[in-house]
């Protein structure tokens, strides 16, 4: 059987999915941006040296992920050949590894540092948390055993719409895990950075300071947008 060339294989994929015989060049390609924001965290279970640093280190997560996508926009397609190397593998893989990390840094900044952290018991996260985990006690013990099993990672609560549930993930690094079809209500950041500074190894000190002023009312928020996505996923 005659082997065929990319350029047929493009040609009969278009036929099949009766599209024009070609496609018309973009004039603008579509790139993205994305923005930090300063966080100003009240608490003073964290020293202002971490603060700082940490900020430090979402930006740089950024900065990245700008320069990923405008690279990405130029990498010729054409030059991979294999799974083993190539730009663009290199540009995928480092893409989602800095959207996640700058997406669950800005989640992590928004959910802490409540100095007056309050959860009522008629609130929907108290009751969803509640239902889904057999009790509120239920979920905090798991959500903290997740923290303390990270590995240089993050401890997420999602609503997975494939199960229709909230559930506690482990994840390590700024990817590995995360279950697809999953939307974060609760993150934090267990990476050491986060810590070290003020807690030295005593990883279990800093997830308990951190659990005693999670921002119920940003969580609360986000209970509520996303029971509106699992509606709609229903
Ligand atoms: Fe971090």
């Amino acid at each position: 059987m005659k082997e065929l060339n990319e350029k047929q294989l493009i040609e009969i994929l278009r036929k099949e999915l009766k599209l024009p015989a070609k496609e018309k060049k973009k004039a603008v390609n579509e790139g993205y941006t994305v923005q930090t924001q300063t966080y100003r965290l009240p608490t003073e279970l964290l020293s202002e040296k971490n603060k700082a640093s940490h900020q430090k280190i979402m930006e740089q997560h950024a900065v990245a992920l700008n320069w990923i996508a405008s690279n990405l926009d130029a990498v010729n397609r054409d030059e991979v050949e294999n799974s083993n190397n190539s730009k663009f593998r290199g540009l995928k893989i480092d893409e989602v590894y800095n959207l996640n990390a700058s997406f669950l840094h800005s989640m992590f900044f928004e959910n802490i540092s409540d100095v007056n952290s309050k959860i009522t018991i008629d609130s929907l996260a108290y009751m969803k948390l509640a239902r889904d985990f057999g009790d509120f006690d239920a979920w905090q013990k798991d959500f903290i055993a997740c923290a303390l099993s990270s590995r240089s990672g993050w401890a997420v609560t999602v609503y997975n719409s494939f199960l229709g549930k909230y559930m506690n993930v482990v994840c390590d690094l700024h990817g590995s895990n995360i279950p697809f079809s999953s939307t974060p209500v609760i993150v934090l950041d267990c990476w050491e950075h986060s810590y070290y500074k003020d807690y030295m190894s005593d990883a279990k000190r800093y997830i308990y300071a951190m659990m005693k002023e999670l921002d119920w009312n940003v969580i609360e928020s986000r209970f509520e947008r996303t029971e509106k996505i699992a509606k709609v996923m229903k």
